[in-house]
């Protein structure tokens, strides 16, 4: 349709894609037969990719899908596995429209199965270079934090020689902080600090499945101008956080389908888009994790556009916003533009 064929053309930049949600079961099976890594056998969903498909359509509730995630990714063993698990999200971005990347990994996650952080990263910026090359894709990396775990976890690993040099060298520019809201963002503050301080862009997941506190918490105590999901900020009831957040200038980067399939809300009308707009608070739309919720980011501004209706002046803010709010050089920011 030419509603379709609107978004479609849109120019699209996407800030919340963990690259280890773009692992498909078809990847998945493909790493884990090379890299003679089992498959769990007490859960028949693996038994086959369909059935592992099929599976994905019934989370429960972010946990239930972390298992999946976390399960999976033990298949992500070589610098080439990383490269093809990024290469295999890019070629799908390219088609939906998608100019910049500033794209999420989870090093703990990958460094507790003893990965070196050099072939994590060494994979991705080849597949970061081919991209831009190839499919004139610019994207930006940043290393999230892990929320689950024990504080001192991150600490380590954000104080280890081989994580700061890659700071130190421009090919991870951010930190964030994802996995189970169960820990409030405040006892990540010393890393975030230190982050801020050798000049490394900031944001976090809040107010997920997690209460609109844990937004204020993010601002508060990490500095973060970015926050991700923080649906809960138009969920709850509390204007004086909303005028915080508009006022600070701070960009959500929303993922309504990711809200429906782990049932954050019941249905995608009650994300809070109209409320977003209306009140003046900036955001762009995400995928999340788009292998394993079944869209990509046109899938996703599909979704919005079926319940929403927003007016083409209304994507074209989005649009704008989203690219203002970008990490990547002003130059950059003005191609795309
Ligand atoms: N890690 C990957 N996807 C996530 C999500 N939706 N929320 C928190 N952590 C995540
Ligand atoms: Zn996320």
């Amino acid at each position: 349709s030419e509603q379709h064929a609107f978004l479609a053309a849109l120019p699209k930049v996407e800030h919340h894609i963990h690259l280890e949600g773009a692992l498909s079961p078809e990847l998945l099976f493909k790493l884990a037969e090379k890299n003679q890594i089992p498959l769990p056998t007490d859960d028949p969903s693996f038994a086959s990719i369909e059935s592992l498909k099929l599976r994905y359509t019934r989370f429960t509730c972010l946990d239930d899908f972390l298992n999946y995630y976390y399960i999976c990714m033990n298949a992500l063993i070589t610098e080439d596995d990383f490269e093809m698990l990024a290469w295999d999200y890019f070629t799908r971005a390219k088609s939906d429209g998608v100019h910049h990347v500033e794209a999420f990994f989870d090093p703990q996650a990958h460094l507790s199965r003893g990965v070196a952080y050099a072939t994590i990263v060494d994979g991705l910026n080849a597949a970061r270079s081919r991209a831009e090359s190839e499919l004139g894709i610019t994207s930006l990396l940043t290393s999230c934090y892990l929320r689950h775990l024990p504080v001192h976890e991150s600490v380590a690993t954000f104080k280890s020689p081989e994580v700061q040099e890659h700071y130190k060298n421009g090919s991870v520019i951010g930190v964030g902080l994802c996995s189970s809201e169960n820990n409030p963002p405040t006892l990540w503050s010393e890393i975030f600090q230190e982050a801020s301080s050798i000049g490394l862009k900031l944001t976090a997941h809040a107010g997920e499945e997690g209460p609109a506190e844990y937004l204020a918490n993010a601002l508060d105590h990490l500095g973060v101008t970015r926050i991700d999901h923080g649906i809960r900020l138009g969920l709850d009831h509390d204007p004086d956080l909303m005028k915080r957040v508009v006022d600070n200038n701070i960009l959500l980067t929303v993922c309504p389908v990711s809200n429906v399939v782990l049932r954050c809300v019941p249905h995608i009308s009650h994300v809070p888009i109209r409320k977003f707009i209306d009140a003046g608070v900036k955001f762009s739309v995400n995928s999340d994790d788009p292998a394993y919720f079944g869209a990509y980011i046109l899938d996703c501004f599909c979704a919005v556009q079926e319940t929403f209706d927003l007016s083409r002046k209304e994507w074209e803010t989005i649009t704008t916003n989203s690219i203002e709010h970008s990490w990547c050089s002003a130059d950059r920011k003005s191609d795309l533009l």
